[in-house]
């Protein structure tokens, strides 16, 4: 199939149907309706936005989450705005179906109505960068940028943000470190269409820096530090916010993430299909069969995940990961790989390993023969020789690695995440065996398919 044919078959999957349309524009209307109601019985002086890409119209069908953001007058003092706001989201809400509090930089309300998603988000009312205090106010001005500059090219931006979610690769969140919406509706302003910006692949990571705003002729200095300082941390790309000169759109953008992207890219362009945007299913084995081909060994941590979002989890177990590795390393294990995440109620550490035991002796390298330390390491070890003018000795040590593990994690020698220390304490130690619900994840893992980028 050819490129045209896959973009006519994916897009009518992805683009809002009329009724879908009527549907929230009209949940708009009420909303709107009822913001401006309720500001009004406050007595308030604030502005309704819709933001988010409902407002842009570059959402996928299917997924409508309304963004409703309260603006408040910039003379506000900010404890003012989190009360007051909190209680005009409350008020609004209390109008809906139901509602929680949610949080981010400061509480807001988030609420559903009929069945969809409404973030009642109180921000100042920006006119530009300089206003800007809290991380949300530049929503509004993403919005009116991406409205001005978008020329209707609104169906070519959710075919890229379909692809890039088919691939996993869409998401800003710190778990995923993906693109955002925002950044995918900039590279389509900026290369035309979806299918030049899969064609800049290459291109847009040596150029790497993007400056749809024109900031380096606009405000140079500002620019030039943004830059810097996203180049010192290796950033992928800078996309330099056209709305703001001091941020880097791409910022949480990691180098695996653009990898991917990158290749399925290459890969799209050679060889057209649907399963791009859509996800493939991963191929499936027997994770055993991958152990005894590849002659390593498992060691699978199990225990209670802690009740935190995934934002803060995920960091964490990858944080305790990388803690096991050192510390199995230092160990004289060798660690080929590791792979974290959570099932239902139970989280899990997965460590790849050379093998199930070790030596069960070290050696232990002791003071100068002649000294009072000599001495006393000479009275204390069993069998004790010389090596230049050094004593050493045998030292019995702790021979298969679950008995490793647990002797490191009883004398706190591994570096953990803090909220999931406790957690992992009390994991069960799994060796070359993974409970059935875990199979699958083991052998992804195992036999890389859940990071091969090769079809
Ligand atoms: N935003 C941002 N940078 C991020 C995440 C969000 O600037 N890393 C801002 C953008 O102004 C964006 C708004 O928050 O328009 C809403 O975020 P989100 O819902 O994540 O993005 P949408 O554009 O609404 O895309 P989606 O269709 O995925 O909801
Ligand atoms: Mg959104």
């Amino acid at each position: 199939m050819d490129v045209e044919a896959v973009i006519e078959e994916v897009l009518p999957r992805i683009r809002p149907t009329e009724d879908e349309r009527a549907f929230v524009e009209g949940l708009m209307k009420e909303l709107e309706k009822l913001a401006v109601e309720t500001i009004g019985e406050l007595g308030l002086d604030v502005k309704p936005y819709f933001v988010g890409s409902l407002a842009k119209d570059t959402y996928l069908a299917g997924d409508h989450d309304i963004d409703l953001f309260l603006a408040f007058p910039l003379e506000t003092p900010l404890e003012e705005l989190r009360k007051k706001g909190l209680e005009l989201g409350k008020a609004i809400a209390e109008r809906l179906d139901s509602y929680e509090l949610a949080y981010a930089e400061h509480p807001y309300v988030r609420a559903r109505y009929k069945g969809v998603k409404v973030d009642l988000v109180p921000c100042y009312d920006v006119k530009s960068w300089g206003d800007v205090r809290t991380a949300v106010d530049r929503s509004i001005l993403h919005n009116r940028w991406v409205l001005e500059n978008l020329n209707g090219r609104n169906e070519e931006v959710r075919l890229l943000k379909r692809f890039l979610k088919g691939i996993n690769a869409y998401g800003s969140e710190i778990y995923v470190r993906g693109f955002s919406g925002y950044l995918a509706e900039i590279l389509v302003i900026k290369y035309g269409s979806f299918l030049e910006v899969l064609k800049n692949t290459d291109f847009m990571l040596r150029q790497k820096i993007i400056d749809p705003g024109n900031w380096l002729k606009r405000e140079y200095e500002t620019a030039m530090r943004t830059i810097r300082r996203e180049a010192d941390a290796d950033r992928p790309l800078i996309v330099i916010d056209p709305v703001d000169p001091r941020r880097n759109v791409a910022a949480n953008l990691s180098w695996e993430r653009y990898g991917v992207f990158y290749f399925r890219a290459h890969q799209f362009l050679e060889r057209p299909s649907g399963e791009f945007f859509f996800g493939k299913e991963k191929r499936s084995g027997n994770y055993l069969e991958e152990l005894r081909r590849k002659g390593t060994h498992l060691v699978t941590l199990a225990f209670n995940a802690p009740n935190l979002v995934e934002d803060v989890l995920i960091p964490q177990l990858e944080r305790s990961a990388r803690g096991f590795e050192k510390a199995l390393s230092r160990e004289g294990f060798s660690v080929l790989g590791w792979d974290v995440g959570r099932k239902g109620e139970r989280a899990f550490i997965m460590l790849e390993v050379d093998r199930r035991e070790r030596e069960r002796v070290k050696i232990k390298p002791g003071p100068e023969f002649f000294t009072e330390r000599g001495w006393d390491f000479y009275r204390k070890n069993e069998r004790v020789w010389i090596i230049g003018k050094r004593l050493f000795a045998e030292k019995a040590v702790k021979e298969d690695v679950s008995g490793v593990i647990v002797e490191l994690i009883e004398k706190n020698r591994i570096a953990m995440g803090k909220n999931v220390r406790e957690n992992i304490r009390n994991a069960e130690i799994l060796l070359d065996y993974v409970p059935k619900e875990l199979e699958n994840e083991a052998y992804l893992f195992l036999s890389r398919e859940k990071w091969n980028l090769k079809e």
